[in-house]
């Protein structure tokens, strides 16, 4: 520790190494991108329904254009929660296309999925429970990122969310190695995004943008991309929520998705750890997941760290400056409850097909969970079991 400094700092690497291509027809880069970057024979790995949308049409003319009989494959079997299935059929593919790079173009799915599979190509046996033994995952194979949507931010991120064989359960993989070499930001490739999953995908990167900034970890930088993540989220959600085809708006809300990934390198808190098991217990989408917790997580912690959301507020563009730190609170929490009534996403657990006797498991998988460990107060199973109640 420094002499003299209040802070106590430990070591921490700041990294934000992805060069990202933003803008709408970014699409028509891929091309000139998969040749820079030494890749000619590439399997684009996506899920079933999006090979049905004009986005994926998008990437075929594209990558049609540029194929001079070399040749590009599709692997399109990724689940809406990927199994590991998912990575070892890719993998596969892979190997008996004799491919040289990945390009992966969805949601969060697909480009988690992409991550790891790289990981079964170097090494088929790859056992994913022990993940954390393993060390060299350098080389891996190059990787291009294309979201549909503006929600996860996984074209930026360095893990992944796949449930394990093993164990039934999400598991975080996280390493450096498993980050893309290029993500392709196009708005124009998320325009047909219907709007429930504009909104739930989109209070996916609110929630990252309002957990990481509250998490207690020294990342002054990642704080800065939060709060400036939260204000395009407010400006820009709404409007592509009402207008899908508000270009600007869905351009915002896919920089600001990244940047949540990217400020979550801080780590998140107890709404991921309830959102998970929602999805693996209970099938509910990430970003709903999210979206139907946020405000019970937020009043938790505001009750045990009073102005925690203060500059959140202000990021909203509340004038909570000045506000004691309860009334800070109280009017942020109200503004971001408002917010997502606006979406349509002010629901309970149970309309969502989520049933009493199922919080006993909600709870065990949620105090497992290691996303509350960053928390910006602790969480016992204790509280896990009001929180869910307060939601269903
Ligand atoms: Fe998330």
């Amino acid at each position: 520790m420094v002499a003299g400094s209040a802070v106590e700092f430990g070591l921490n690497t700041f990294s934000f190494p992805t060069t990202t291509l933003f803008g709408a027809g970014a699409l028509g880069e891929l091309p000139d991108r998969c040749r820079r970057l030494g890749i000619s024979r590439p399997l684009v790995v996506t899920d079933p329904g999006l090979v049905e949308t004009e986005a994926f049409a998008a990437l075929t003319k594209t990558l049609g254009q540029a194929d001079q009989g070399r040749g590009w494959f599709v692997y399109s079997g990724v689940h809406p929660n990927p199994i590991e299935k998912d990575l070892r059929e890719a993998a596969a593919d892979f190997r008996e296309r004799k491919c040289d790079g990945v390009i992966a173009i969805g949601g969060g799915s697909p480009l988690d999925v992409v991550k790891d599979a790289r990981l079964l190509v170097k090494r088929p046996k790859l056992d994913f429970a022990k993940f954390y033994d393993e060390s060299d995952w350098a080389g891996l194979a190059p990787f291009i990122a294309i979201p549909t949507t503006a929600g996860t931010g996984s074209e930026v991120g360095r893990s992944s969310v796949i449930t394990l064989d093993s164990t039934r359960r999400k598991a975080v993989l996280f390493h450096p190695e498993l980050m893309a070499e290029l993500a392709i930001l196009d708005p124009e490739l998320t325009i047909g995004l219907p709007p429930k999953l504009t909104a739930a995908t989109g209070a996916d990167a609110l929630t990252h943008c309002i957990e990481s900034f509250t998490c207690p970890v020294f990342h002054p930088m990642c704080d800065g991309i939060a709060l400036e993540g939260i204000r395009l989220i407010v400006e820009a959600l709404p409007r592509a929520y009402r207008n899908g085809k508000d270009v600007e708006a869905r351009g915002k809300m896919l920089v600001a998705a990244a940047m949540g990934a990217v400020a979550f390198q801080k780590d998140l808190g107890v709404v991921h750890s309830m959102a998970h098991p929602l999805s693996t217990i209970c099938g509910m989408h990430h970003g709903l997941a999210n979206a139907l917790c946020l405000i019970a997580g937020m009043k938790f912690c505001a009750a045990r760290k009073s102005g925690l959301y203060r500059r959140v507020g202000t990021a909203c563009g509340l004038e909570v400056i000045k506000a004691s730190d309860v009334e800070a609170d109280r009017q942020t929490i109200r503004f971001i409850s408002g917010l997502l009534a606006g979406l349509g996403l002010n629901t309970r657990l149970r309309e969502h097909g989520v049933k009493a006797d199922q919080l006993n498991a909600l709870v065990a998988q949620g105090i497992d969970d290691p996303c509350h460990k960053t928390n910006a107060v602790p969480v016992t199973e204790e509280d896990f079991g009001k929180l869910y109640e307060e939601v269903l």
